[in-house]
């Protein structure tokens, strides 16, 4: 019998909760489809930093590269002042675990309202490659002249073209496994009698950040070619940002820096329906990968049992897929999109059922 081994942590706010309805799905798919999961549970987050001082050492973090996978609520907590725990905690286990590729699916359930006006499940469903350990984010800066009336702030956006490099390779890698055999449906007539099976739009901004998007851009030109069939696009993110609005059905894949992947992919879950029902995961190939909701902690919603856990349970689906459980993983999305079918809405104490028992009739469809 294959075992994983899932380090967990809750995290703060409805952290615990939501990781509670995961912990039960992912259980039972585990007892249904063969394979056990063995947990251990980690207290990292804002409610330890308050009692300890402690944020997350080298070792805490060499812990868990002897998992198979780490499943995380949500980090944060309105007491501790901002950029602590972000810095300390999700950033650092991103940057020192190497999570090199931040993946965020972004797919409209049925059943599920979106702010798009006319738009349903077959028009929104893509899959947004961020970029997780470089550009803005590496956190390199300073002041000049601090508090002067000249003062200057400086944030530098740096990539090497190897995370670049590693980032779209992964991008291409990910659609052609998907789509080979299976083209993506947005595909049209000419397109498909010209061979491709899919399309991975670089979103960038290369009339204006020219340095780092012309190596972005440049890479992208490069790795495109060893991937014939698929459609090599280009975007830039202000623009991505009217498409994804008015026309995501031209959306297969987008692959994008660090701090543009942040910002679009918050409107991209929007589109989807909310942060209740957006999943991700930070990946790297190589090493342990961490699954996470992409909402935070809504600490004024904590132990009311109002949250919606379908984010991570989606969530759940990305770490069984990951950990090579694919029949687990369509059965708990199957699962899980029946559900959603019952659910009243996908916002916060609107659902029509608790958070416990969204997880129990998910549980109950496995
Ligand atoms: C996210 C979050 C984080 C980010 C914050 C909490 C540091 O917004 O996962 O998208 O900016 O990456
Ligand atoms: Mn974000």
């Amino acid at each position: 019998m294959n075992e994983y081994k899932i380090a967990v942590i809750e995290g703060d706010g409805i952290g615990p909760e939501v990781v509670r309805e995961g912990l039960k799905v992912l259980n039972t798919a585990a007892d249904k489809f063969g394979f056990r999961l063995t947990t251990e549970k980690f207290n990292f987050g804002g409610e330890r930093y308050l009692k300890t001082k402690e944020v997350l050492s080298d070792d805490e973090v060499d812990q868990l590269r002897a998992f198979d996978a780490i499943y995380l609520g949500g980090i944060g907590h309105p007491e501790v002042k901002p950029g602590i725990l972000e810095r300390g905690i999700l950033l650092k286990l991103r940057f020192d675990l190497d999570l090199y590729i931040n993946l965020r699916p972004v797919k409209l359930y049925e059943n599920v309202t979106t702010p798009l006006a006319g738009k349903g499940p077959t028009d929104i469903d893509y899959i947004v490659f961020r970029e997780n350990t470089g550009g803005l984010y590496v956190g390199e800066g300073e002041f000049i002249d601090k508090g002067t009336d000249d003062e200057i702030a400086v944030q530098k956006m740096i990539y090497t073209r190897h995370q670049v490099e590693r980032c779209i390779r992964y991008a291409f890698e990910s659609l052609k496994n998907r789509h080979e055999g299976a083209p993506w449906k947005g595909l049209s007539a000419e397109e498909k009698a010209n061979g491709y099976y899919a399309k991975l739009t670089l979103c960038g901004k290369t009339n204006v950040l020219t340095y780092v998007f012309d190596l972005w851009q440049r890479v992208f030109d490069e790795i495109a070619k060893e991937y014939p069939a698929i459609i090599a696009d280009y975007c830039h993110v202000d623009a991505i940002c009217i498409y994804m609005v008015e026309d995501p059905k031209r959306f297969n894949g987008i692959v994008t820096s660090n701090m543009f992947g942040d910002i679009i992919t918050d409107l991209a879950a929007v589109t989807q329906g909310g942060m209740g029902v957006a999943p991700s995961g930070n990946i790297n190939p190589q090493g342990v990968s961490m699954f996470e909701p992409v909402h935070g902690t809504a600490p004024s919603f904590a132990g009311k049992g109002v949250i919606n856990p379908v984010a991570t349970i989606l969530t759940a689906v990305m770490m069984l897929n990951h950990l090579g459980e694919p029949e687990a993983a369509l059965s708990l999305e199957a699962a899980t999109r029946k559900t959603i079918k019952e659910m009243k809405s996908m916002l916060v104490g609107q659902m029509g059922f608790t958070t416990a028992e969204v997880g129990d009739r998910i549980a109950a469809r496995i």
